[in-house]
């Protein structure tokens, strides 16, 4: 961090996050919150909040939160140093030069030059296009029927045949040979010297949800191979948390985003009016792509190949949305390939048509797995049924399974209380699916004993933050080492010293934490879902369960790390009391 922190929560401080919020969002108060429809994702009722008291906002649609420097980062895509000076700016306050440690400032700068080197190589593919030279890339993106918009808003460009050009040009503009190669553009051959990576081919800058240039793909103009080249994975290029076309895709804001599998897919999509879609970086589909997501939308659309690979990549993706709390569903390409083929046989509105229809991905599961039986065999056909039954275990919810079966049994001519029973005797056996947690908290995770225990810390935090005064009579039983997760910990430390010291900013807490996940699970921790409870009794009786969920979790695990951890011992034997006392304790929150 550049500034000093007290100067950044004195900014932070001088500029009120409702009035921040409001310049962008429409707010109406309502309780103690403002509430307005959240810019980070498509919605029709408010779920948007921002809290005056807590200086944060937060949305329970889709979890995104944090403090008024998340806000303008991730509203106007500001870096944090470029947050605070607006925000200095706008209380009037003076900013001293910036100060850091030699480290972050060596980090910093190499992240910096790295972009640089980048956006210089992307310059420079994209004038290599548009040059007597490149007329063979452009012909062939010409053919791909791709219009210059288009080829300009991707900024789509061309590698020529000599290797030499593009390190020549990056010397020029003062960049290093060392980085050069580290960006992944050249690579050292003991003949010509330093020689970029890719040649004769078009270029596909990728770009992160800034825009910043963070690598490339490189296709040929033939059938040569390999038919697609990548930039490898630099301290910029992270495959793993990058999708191409975000950085468009994330204002569509058309309720849902298609995820395919290739460069040329996103940008025919985009090309006919769906610029919702988005692909992976050459790799398979990740979790991390997937959380990603699921700041802007509820909705992924699969828009897979047609071919067997995608159609095991599409499986594979309907269970990597399934964790991270997404509804997926599949569009049929069928008969074309991709959704570039099928755009250009078939245009926009059939297209539409397919995503309008696009099969809910428990049918296209099953559907998959009928291929695989022989149905004429009444044998296969019984395994056909009990391998429904085994997957409609998965639903943990009662209604949502059974509505599943009967829908699943009236498609497959099923007699639904046969299904019934296999689907009972199945869950005897292996028990059901434990309920999947979607909470409103947007921290997706499943209800396991851990998955339950952070939640009651989560909980905590926010009654806490809600009613700071009840710190006092809560903190001879608990202490921030109750809270196991170590995220949970770090704010746990500083929310009950800033309790301690009775100036309570949970806002400024978000700061601490550099990296953008970690903001908004902070942010989560202090909107949590309280119960709804209407009698004084129910409300100590809740806030009690709570306290000694979070007590019991900490007892058991510290007595778990006895012998490895050397303060393990002290929190077990401390907490063996405390346990004891807090189940006698009468806790009053009036
Ligand atoms: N890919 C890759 N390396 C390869 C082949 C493919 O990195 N050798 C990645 C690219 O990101 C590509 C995606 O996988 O966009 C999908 O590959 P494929 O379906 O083969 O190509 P298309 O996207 O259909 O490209 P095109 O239409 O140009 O053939
Ligand atoms: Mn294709």
């Amino acid at each position: 961090m550049r500034y000093s922190e007290e100067l950044i929560e004195e900014v932070r401080e001088r500029n009120d996050i409702v009035d921040v919020v409001a310049g962008y969002v429409s707010l109406k108060k309502r309780g103690s919150n403002h509430w307005g429809l959240c810019p980070f994702h498509s919605e029709k009722t408010p779920s948007f909040s921002v809290s005056g008291a807590k200086q944060m906002y937060y949305c329970f649609g889709c979890g995104a939160g944090g403090n008024v420097y998340t806000f303008l980062m991730n509203y106007e895509n500001m870096s944090f140093q470029e947050a605070v000076k607006f925000l200095a700016d706008r209380a009037g306050i003076q900013l001293p030069e910036p100060d850091e440690s030699e480290e972050a400032k060596k980090r910093e700068g190499k992240r910096a030059r790295l972009l640089e080197v980048n956006k210089e190589a992307a310059k420079f593919f994209y004038y290599q296009l548009r040059s007597p030279r490149g007329a063979v890339g452009l012909r062939y993106l010409k053919k791909r029927e791709l219009s210059d918009e288009t080829m300009h808003r991707f900024g789509l460009g061309y590698a020529g045949a000599s290797g030499a050009d593009l390190v020549a040009y990056l010397r020029q503009k003062g960049f290093e040979d060392e980085l050069i190669k580290e960006a992944g553009l050249a690579s050292h051959s003991e003949q010509h010297g330093l020689l970029s990576q890719f040649w004769n081919r078009v270029m596909f800058p990728i770009q992160d949800i800034n825009h910043r240039v963070i690598g490339f793909g490189g296709r040929v103009m033939g059938d040569a191979t390999p038919k697609y080249l990548n930039s490898p994975e630099t301290p910029v290029f992270d495959k793993r948390r990058n999708l191409y076309g975000l950085n468009f895709a994330r204002t569509a804001r058309c309720g849902n985003i298609i995820l395919c599998e290739g460069y040329m897919d996103v940008i025919a999509m985009h090309q006919a009016g769906f610029t919702q879609a988005v692909a992976s970086l050459g790799t398979a589909f990740t979790p991390e792509q997937a959380n990603l997501l699921h700041r802007y939308t509820e909705n992924v659309l699969l828009a897979y190949d047609s071919d067997g690979a995608g159609v095991k990549a599409a499986l594979r993706g309907i269970g990597i949305l399934r964790e991270a709390g997404l509804n997926g569903r599949v569009i049929n390409m069928q008969p074309y390939k991709d959704p570039d083929e099928f755009i250009k046989a078939q245009g926009r509105d059939a297209f539409q048509e397919r995503i309008d229809k696009a099969e809910n991905s428990f049918f296209f599961e099953i559907r998959i797995l009928e291929g695989q039986f022989d149905m004429s065999d009444p044998e296969a056909k019984t395994r056909f049924h009990h391998e429904i039954a085994k997957k409609l275990c998965d639903f943990s919810e009662d209604v949502e399974r059974d509505n599943y079966l009967q829908a699943v049994a009236d498609k497959y001519l099923i007699g639904v209380e046969n299904l019934r029973r296999l689907v009972n005797s199945y869950a005897a056996r292996t028990g059901l699916a434990k309920p999947v947690e979607r909470p409103k908290s947007g921290v997706h995770q499943k209800n396991s004993p851990q998955e339950n225990a952070k939640k009651a810390q989560r909980l905590l935090i926010t009654w806490l933050s809600d009613e700071p005064g009840l710190y006092d009579r809560v903190k001879r039983y608990i202490s921030p080492e109750d809270f196991t997760d170590e995220l949970y910990q770090k704010v746990a430390v500083r929310l009950f010293q800033s309790l301690e010291e009775g100036v309570f900013q949970p806002a400024g807490l978000i700061s601490m934490f550099e990296d953008e996940d970690e903001q908004r699970e902070a942010a989560a921790l202090f909107h949590t879902n309280l119960p709804e409870l209407n009698t004084g009794q129910e409300r100590e009786k809740a806030f009690h369960d709570i306290l000694l969920a979070v007590k019991k979790n900490s007892y058991e695990y510290y007595t778990g790390r006895l012998g490895t951890d050397v303060n393990a011992l002290k929190q077990a034997v401390e907490g063996k009391k405390a346990l004891e006392e807090l189940a006698k304790a009468h806790i009053s929150l009036d």
